[in-house]
């Protein structure tokens, strides 16, 4: 195996506009960040995980107004259900963060300063075309047509004239580091959104707007009280908040700049090259790396609230389970690439994998250690089937998966760890240990502590992705706390010392019972 990286390790998610409740695309890159933390943990990095909310900027402030209520209100509602979500999602963040924190303002104040300091900024008039939906400035030249014609951005949401006294940026000033980052290796991924930024670069910037007066609810800019910081500056800034920025943290000496952005593909152009633009003139280091996932269709569709079709992630986590979930949206959707969700293929995915293909071999396996073998294990000598299954296991688990969860192919990662899983109910079959019972009883323990082996591999492997199951299994399969890392998938001691300490394997219950389809989804 390659050499492990076990440089610390900083994530962070897009944080989110808590304009209303939280969706299942929110879920699904919470989930997407987590299995990458959780992952990256298991691989021995200290691993840093933020994630948040979003709550300054006109959008907000328009549906605060709408409700008859102030933002802040609003703000502290929604950002509620936000972090509720994260915890009954298993969301392991280490910091969830609020734009609304003191901190937050301050750290967006010192690295607007340092803008200034660089000579950056410089106030001029605005005018020109913006999103409140995207919160986004838009050329004329970049905009489509809508229904009776309408203006639209590129990302089908409503455009409106703005013209007002705003700070600038020198975007322009940045155009060749950017393009030079852009090109670097591993930057941005993937590839697509890649060369689409680096066209939308190369095709010349033009100095952005960055300060807002004709509403306050944001945060204020330093020595020019009548103007608020437009929301992306300071949203942005969030990833260094959360570490203490300005000061001169430990936290900012060990995990800035971030390993990762996980972001999705519609805001790419945000944190590629505004926000590396920032930073190279805050003379910051720039992110390592962003990757742009794809959006969740509900059964090929975009959700909205006209459609009628907008999914509460936590409803589906109450039906399914929340592991089967997270199993469902790593292993169905192609990380990076849009991906379609529907109740029939979460029960379908989850019922021929977990429940039928890992859950019984489980099952099965501890059953008849239990009631066969007085749930003893003892030390037993292999024949070249068991040696050849294990092999297939322990690779696709120290070897396979790890290298393509590292890679963000996550599907195809657990893939191969399926593999593993359905190579090991071919053997149960094959092998028939319910027969050898009665015709050799010894060979018979051979193949179902061969089987034990295997799930601990299977189990320590696929604990990112559902970490409570996997919890639960190797909980049954008596696996100490300490033994759970990926590095435990090297030491191959493991078995006689755990035969040694004189485990005992009690009759199991199921970890991965089979779903049904709820009536109201079916049809
Ligand atoms: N709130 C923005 C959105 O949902 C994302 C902000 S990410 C940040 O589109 F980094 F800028 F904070």
């Amino acid at each position: 195996m390659a050499e492990t990286d076990t440089s610390p390790f900083y994530i962070t998610t897009a944080i989110n506009y808590p304009n209303g409740r939280p969706h299942i695309g929110h879920a699904y890159e919470g989930i997407a960040a987590d299995v990458i933390a959780r992952f990256q943990r298991l691989r021995g990095r200290q691993v840093r995980f933020q994630t948040g909310t979003d709550e300054h900027g006109l959008k907000m402030a328009r549906k605060a107004e709408e409700q008859g209520r102030s933002p802040r209100e609003l703000a502290d509602e929604m950002s509620g259900y936000f972090r509720e979500m994260d915890e009954k999602l298993n969301i392991s963040f280490d910091r969830f963060i609020r734009t609304v924190e003191p901190e937050h303002h301050r750290a967006s104040q010192a690295i607007w300063e340092r803008m200034a300091d660089a000579g950056d900024l410089y106030l001029d008039r605005y005018e020109g075309w913006y999103s409140v939906r995207d919160e986004a400035y838009y050329d004329e030249s970049e905009l489509k047509e809508g229904e009776g014609g309408a203006k639209l951005s590129p990302q089908d949401t409503p455009v409106e004239w703005t013209v007002e006294e705003s700070w600038f940026f020198r975007l322009s000033k940045y155009q060749e580091p950017l393009l030079e980052l852009l090109k670097t290796p591993g930057f941005l991924e993937p590839a697509s959104r890649r060369n689409e930024m680096i066209a939308f670069v190369e095709q010349g910037l033009r100095d952005l707007s960055v300060s807002r007066t004709s509403f306050d609810w944001g945060v204020k800019v330093p020595g020019s009280e009548d103007h608020v910081m437009y929301v992306w500056v300071d949203a942005l800034t969030n990833y260094l908040t959360g570490l203490g920025f300005p000061d001169e943290t430990p936290e900012m000496a060990e995990f800035w700049p971030a390993s990762l952005h996980l972001i999705g593909k519609d805001i790419v152009r945000f944190h590629t090259v505004y926000w590396p633009a920032f930073l190279m003139s805050a003379k910051l280091p720039v992110p390592k790396a962003v990757f742009g996932h794809g959006f969740l269709l509900n059964r090929g569709q975009k959700e909205s609230k006209s459609l009628g079709n907008v999914t509460d992630p936590l409803g589906l986590a109450d039906k399914f389970g929340v592991d089967a979930l997270r199993y469902f949206l790593m292993r169905e959707v192609a990380f990076g690439k849009d991906g379609s969700y529907s109740a029939e293929a979460i029960v379908e995915r989850a019922n021929a994998e977990l429940a039928n293909s890992f859950g019984n071999l489980a099952q099965r396996t501890l059953s008849m250690i239990a009631k066969n073998m007085d749930g003893v294990l003892e030390a037993f000598d292999s024949e070249e089937v068991d040696v050849d299954l294990q092999g297939t296991v322990n690779d696709a688990c120290k070897v396979q998966l790890p290298r393509e969860f590292e890679a963000m192919r996550f599907s195809i990662g657990i893939e191969e760890w399926i593999r593993a899983v359905y190579a090991c109910n071919q053997y149960v079959d094959e092998q028939a240990p319910w027969a050898l019972k009665k015709t050799d009883p010894d060979r018979m323990k051979v193949v179902l502590q061969t089987i034990f082996v295997a799930l601990r591999d299977l189990a320590i492997a696929i604990q990112p992705v559902v970490p409570d199951k996997a919890a639960a299994l190797l909980d049954q399969l008596g696996i100490p706390e300490d033994e759970r890392s990926y590095a435990a998938l090297e030491d191959r001691n493991w078995f006689i010392r755990h035969v040694e300490n004189g485990f005992v394997v009690s009759k199991p219950t199921p970890i991965f019972p089979r779903l049904e389809l709820p009536e109201e989804d079916a049809g």
